[in-house]
């Protein structure tokens, strides 16, 4: 079996994909299916997400890490968690995050969104699924690779390598090297390019929130009977 981390998305899948969007696309969706929503629709573009407005429909997600007009909520896993979605569809579009997760659709079997918040049921989902490669995929932001993600690669990859036996590539050798370089996943995310920004507009609350490591069992599968080729479903693995 394969283990590859790829340091920012760049397709060719073929078996499980985990998308990574620490701060906080994956974190955020993670958050919404814990407290109840349905199903996410990831779409592709801002336009798609505005097409889908109307009843039992929440539109989330972000631009320069703040709400989009039209939007009903930004992408704040702290705001999320303090709601409840119950029966509700709620359709994201983020910066990077929901890209990410549609390059990797694209030809990837299993997909999967993978934070800190859930690796280690991620990890577990990702290894029953496999059975040739598992690639962690780090969104980044804006094409430049992000620290917070790279170091939740490495987190995943380690409880991947306590499951099995795997053929580790370059990038999971690097995201394991920045795991084993850090004791405090709140140090590495604050100190993120992404996690300062967050903090500089007054969203450092969603940067400590994302470092919480495994404290939910909820993983967003895509369903690939569900969704649209402009909206991938995903729904609680
Ligand atoms: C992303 O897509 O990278 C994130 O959603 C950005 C953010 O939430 O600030």
């Amino acid at each position: 079996m394969r283990l590859r981390v790829d340091l920012l998305p760049h397709g060719a899948y073929s078996d499980v994909v985990l998308v990574v969007d620490v701060l906080r696309a994956t974190t955020t969706a993670v958050a919404f299916l814990e407290r109840g929503a349905e199903a996410l629709l990831l779409t592709a573009t801002l336009e798609a997400a505005l097409a889908r407005q109307g009843a039992g429909v929440l539109l989330a997600g972000e631009r320069g890490g703040l709400p989009p007009a039209g939007f009903d909520l930004g992408n704040s896993p702290v705001e999320v968690a303090a709601g409840t979605f119950a029966g509700q569809t709620v359709v994201m579009n983020t910066t990077n995050g929901t890209a990410a997760a549609h390059l990797a659709a694209a030809t990837g079997k299993h997909v999967l969104l993978a934070a800190l918040t859930n690796a280690h049921a991620a990890a577990r989902r990702a290894r029953a699924l496999a059975t040739e490669e598992i690639a962690i995929v780090c969104a980044g932001t804006g094409g430049r690779a992000g620290m917070e993600d790279v170091y939740a690669a490495g987190v995943l990859a380690e409880y991947l390598l306590a499951m099995g036996d795997f053929a580790t590539d370059d990038g999971a050798r690097i995201a394991l090297t920045v795991r084993r370089s850090f004791g405090n996943p709140a140090e590495v995310l604050a100190g993120s390019a992404h996690g300062a920004f967050l903090a500089r507009i007054g969203l450092e609350e969603d940067v400590r929130f994302a470092a919480g490591v495994s404290v939910s069992t909820v993983v967003p599968l895509l369903d690939p009977a569900g969704g649209a080729e402009d909206a991938l479903r995903f729904v609680a693995g």
